[in-house]
Order: structure tokens, then sequence, then C-alpha cells
């Protein structure tokens, strides 16, 4: 039983947590990349819960428990276990089995924390961009939600923060651009929101380079950006430019996603993004920073986002930030299994 006058503490975006906090989290991480094993988790159980595919978020956040010494419960809702119904008084006469207010409850029960991924439905923004999934997981459970990805991907921010802070020092006042490539399917906005949502935190020149206007992210996570800049003393721009955006970047980060206002109806996009494969992340382009590193959450099509020859290159730094997700995730789950509450 929790105590009164304390609420549970989440880690579904790094906006609900300090910039002191991010700092304390990231010094954690660089302690454990260098000193892998704790005692945090021992006797503590962590559930994953996958409703979409992954290789690096399963394979970090299971070896991640169990180098703290905790043991990880992998669940895929739907497939291995019962598809989950998240509607609030619907009549379940459907495919799910169960409802989100009993799973968030009974895990709770049996493990400390919970981790989701769950992907938009790429039917409605109107509806993913409510991020009902996690969101109904932290009203229910008694014990933290961790973001696996959703809508934002926190985890993968701190590793990108961890990876630019390793090769570039101090990060504010450095010129960031977070460029949109082309991608055969419209993908989640998840990354680029997380990126512009770190890179803003730490005090860079963030310039957001996309094919049009309508590629720009949702306005929750423009204004969010615009407000970390203003509070952190970085910048935060668009531009549809290529050689504008790239010309003296410190650091070039890539990503492809589905533009908003074709939402759903996907076949009205394709024309566009196909008319944009240019935007592939080449050494031409790289050429015209200054000197920077490039980077990409993973996973990556080469030759299609990225070519060989910048995802080989000293500068590319995407094996590095994926290194990190494992030291990050375990620098939160530390947190969060020791610290599980604050007060109300
Ligand atoms: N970057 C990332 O989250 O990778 P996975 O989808 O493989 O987990």
């Amino acid at each position: 039983m929790r105590v009164p006058n304390v609420t549970i503490r989440h880690f579904i975006t790094t906006q609900d947590w300090s910039r002191a906090e991010l700092d304390a989290l990231l010094d954690r991480a660089e302690i454990f990349k260098h000193s892998p094993a704790g005692a945090q988790l021992t006797g503590k159980s962590v559930a994953l819960l996958f409703f979409n595919p992954s290789l690096r978020t399963r394979t970090s956040f299971e070896l991640g428990t169990f180098q703290l010494g905790g043991h990880a419960v992998v669940l895929a809702p739907g497939k291995d276990a019962w598809p989950i119904e998240f509607e609030v008084g619907t009549v379940m006469d459907g495919a799910a089995e169960e409802h989100v207010a009993e799973v968030a409850r009974v895990l709770s029960r049996y493990v400390d924390l919970i981790c989701v991924r769950a992907f938009p439905q790429f039917v409605d923004w109107a509806v993913d961009r409510e991020d009902r999934v996690i969101k109904a997981f932290a009203r229910y459970a008694t014990v933290p939600v961790i973001n696996m990805e959703t809508i934002t991907h926190p985890c993968q921010e701190l590793a990108h923060a961890l990876a630019l802070r390793e090769h570039l020092g101090e990060l504010r006042g450095r010129k960031y651009v977070l460029t949109w490539t082309y991608h055969p399917k419209p993908l989640n906005t998840a990354v680029a929101n997380s990126a512009l949502l770190i890179a803003t935190r730490m005090g860079m020149d963030v310039t957001l380079l996309c094919p049009t206007p309508e590629y720009v992210l949702d306005a929750r996570y423009m204004e969010l950006g615009a407000e970390n800049a203003r509070a952190n003393g970085g910048s935060l721009r668009v531009t549809h430019d290529i050689e504008d955006a790239y010309r003296g970047a410190d650091a070039v980060y890539a990503k492809s996603w589905g533009a908003l206002p074709y939402f759903g109806r996907w076949d009205a996009e394709k024309p566009i993004r196909d008319a944009h494969r240019h935007f592939t992340v080449d050494a031409v382009k790289m050429a015209l920073t200054h000197h920077a590193v490039f980077s990409h959450c993973l996973p990556l099509r080469r030759n299609v986002q990225a070519t060989d020859a910048v995802m080989d290159a000293p500068y590319c730094i995407a094996i590095d930030e994926a290194e990190n997700r494992l030291h990050v995730q375990k620098a939160v789950l530390a947190e969060l299994a020791t610290r599980p509450e604050v007060k109300a």
C-alpha cells in the first residue's frame, strides 16, 4: 500500500523532468557505462510490454534489468498476452479480452516497473497524439511507467544526448540539424519529436530541415521546443533548404516521418514523399557541415536514409547512441526503482 500524499513518478516524457534531473540521469548513465554491474534492481522485476517490434529497446531493457540484479518479463499483448482494451466505459464485445484497468493493476502487484512500447495506429493523428495507451497504464498502475516509444521516445533522447555530450562536449550553442529523410513508409514522428525536445533542452541552436511545411512536426512539440530553447539559451527554426540547414552544423540527426496533414491518407502523401528522395544524408551534404557528427536512432535503411559512406564514416555515432540506450535506461530504471514516488 502506498503512503498518502505521494504520487508515482513516471518516465513518459523528458518534459516532466527538470534539466538538472536529466543531467543527473546522464551522469549516472556514464557511471554505468564504465561500471556496468549494479544491485539497484535486486529482488525486483520489470514488465516490458511491446505492442510493436524492437531490436535495441527490447535487448537493452532486458539486459539492463539483468545487469542491475532484476528480472524482466517480456510481453506482446495480442500475441503472447491477451489483447487489451483502452476505451473507458466501452462494451467489450470486440477483440480485446481484458481492460487496461485490470492489466495495469495486476502487473503492479507482480512487478516494480512497467515499460510500454505502443506506436500510433496511423489512422487519426487527433487520436494518436493523445498517447492514450501509456497514459492509461500510468493512470491505473501503482508502480512507475517507462515510455519505450509511443509518440515520443524519451530513452532515445537520453542516449542521443549522452552520445552528443561524449563527442561534442558542451552542447549549448552548437548547431544541431534534425533532417527528415525519405523512407518508403510513413513512419512515427516520435523520434523526431524527441530530438527537438532534447536538443532544445540542451540549449542547442536547432534547425528542423524538412521537404515542405506539411512535414513540420506537431505544434505541441514545436511549441515545447521553442519554450525549451528560450529557457536554455538555444534556438529553433524550420527550413526546407538543404544547403542552408547543413552549412556549419555541428550535429546532424536524421529521421523519416509521415506528414501529419496526410495522417491516415498515406496514398495522398506518397507523391510528396517520393519527390524528396534526395534528402538522403550523403557525404556531399556532410561536407557542408562544421565537421559534424551524424547519428540516427536506428533501424536505418542504408542508401535510402543515409549512404554507406556516411554510416561507415568516423563521424557516424549511431552505434555509440545505440549502446547508450543500455546505460541511460539503467539510470532511469535505477532511479525509479529506488525512488518511485514524489511528494504530491
Ligand atoms: N531505436 C530503437 O528504439 O530501436 P528499436 O526499434 O530496435 O527498439
